[in-house]
């Protein structure tokens, strides 16, 4: 019979999951299906008891149901403990669900490994402190950056993350105005404000030489903050569309044991934007 899986968002008609996990399927000759499902927004524990029930193997989790999933897991992986959220769920041989967030070690890949970027040593500035940062501090300084600045509009929330983390590695938490006279060589665009076409107000003369600079966002076109970087001199510049596809994998891998090869699967999704 052939293992069934799901996106639950709400929105999710827009989701690339499908086609993403598709491809994978094809290429590594798995035998499944994967569908979106929009959930109510007061439906997310019905909606995953009755996929479960009904056999359903797994489920990743998009917006705005990765906390609920995060209290829907039976257990956690340590990373989606850290992460306080779950974008991933599959049922295991005991019948138990395992939540699992592969945000942080996807957009980790995408650097080291699909843009030959550096984290080691580096000077790391990450712009908001919301959920969406949160999944991807512990992963990032597992890499073991010189330090990470977290810079967000209301600063108090930089503050408590920072603290939050703060055995991983050199974090400090600030707000936009403290950037004033800092120089980094990563900077990574976590905040929301790309969504509506807005960008946080950063100083300029933020980039050391050869800096690079990730936006976790993707679209057709480049987001507000990858204009940015490129008006301030960034050697390297992207999106997070292999982020998407990075944890998209790490996904399929937990699922189905198998890492699929990544590249074709990013040139794939970059078309049919
Ligand atoms: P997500 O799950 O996407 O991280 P979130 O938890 O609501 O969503 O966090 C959104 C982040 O984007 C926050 O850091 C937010 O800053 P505040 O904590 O000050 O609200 C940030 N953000 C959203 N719109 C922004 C804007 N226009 N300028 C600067 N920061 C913005």
């Amino acid at each position: 019979m052939t293992d069934r899986y799901a996106v639950f968002g709400n929105p999710v008609e827009h989701s690339k999951s499908p086609q993403i996990h598709r491809a994978f399927a094809v290429q590594t000759g798995e035998a499944i299906a994967y569908d979106k499902q929009p959930v109510a927004l007061d439906g997310f524990y019905r909606a995953a008891d009755t996929f479960f029930a009904e056999g359903g193997k797994g489920l990743n989790i998009t917006v705005p149901f990765k906390q609920e999933a995060y209290g829907y897991a039976a257990r956690l992986t340590v990373r989606a403990r850290h992460a306080g959220a779950v974008n991933t769920l599959a049922m295991q041989n005991d019948g138990t669900v395992l939540g699992d967030n592969t945000d942080g070690i996807g957009m980790v890949r995408d650097i080291l490994e699909n843009l030959n970027w550096q984290i080691k040593g580096r000077k790391v500035l990450v712009l908001g402190a919301g959920g969406a940062v949160r999944g991807i501090l512990e992963p990032l300084l597992e890499q073991l950056p010189q330090h990470v600045v977290i810079a967000n509009r209301t600063l108090a929330k930089a503050l408590q993350l920072a603290k939050g983390f703060a055995e991983m590695g050199y974090l400090l938490g600030c707000d936009y105005e403290m950037l004033e006279g800092q120089q980094f060589d990563l900077i990574i665009n976590g905040t929301s404000a790309s969504l509506s076409a807005q960008l946080p107000p950063l100083p300029d003369g933020l980039l050391a030489g050869q800096a690079c600079c990730y936006d976790m966002m993707y679209a057709a076109q480049p987001t507000v903050f990858m204009i940015w970087a490129k008006q301030q001199g960034a050697t390297s510049i992207t999106d997070g569309l292999g982020m998407l596809v990075e944890q998209a994998a790490e996904s399929f891998r937990l699922w189905r044991g198998i890492s699929p090869n990544t590249a074709p699967v990013i040139a794939e999704i970059r078309q049919s934007l």
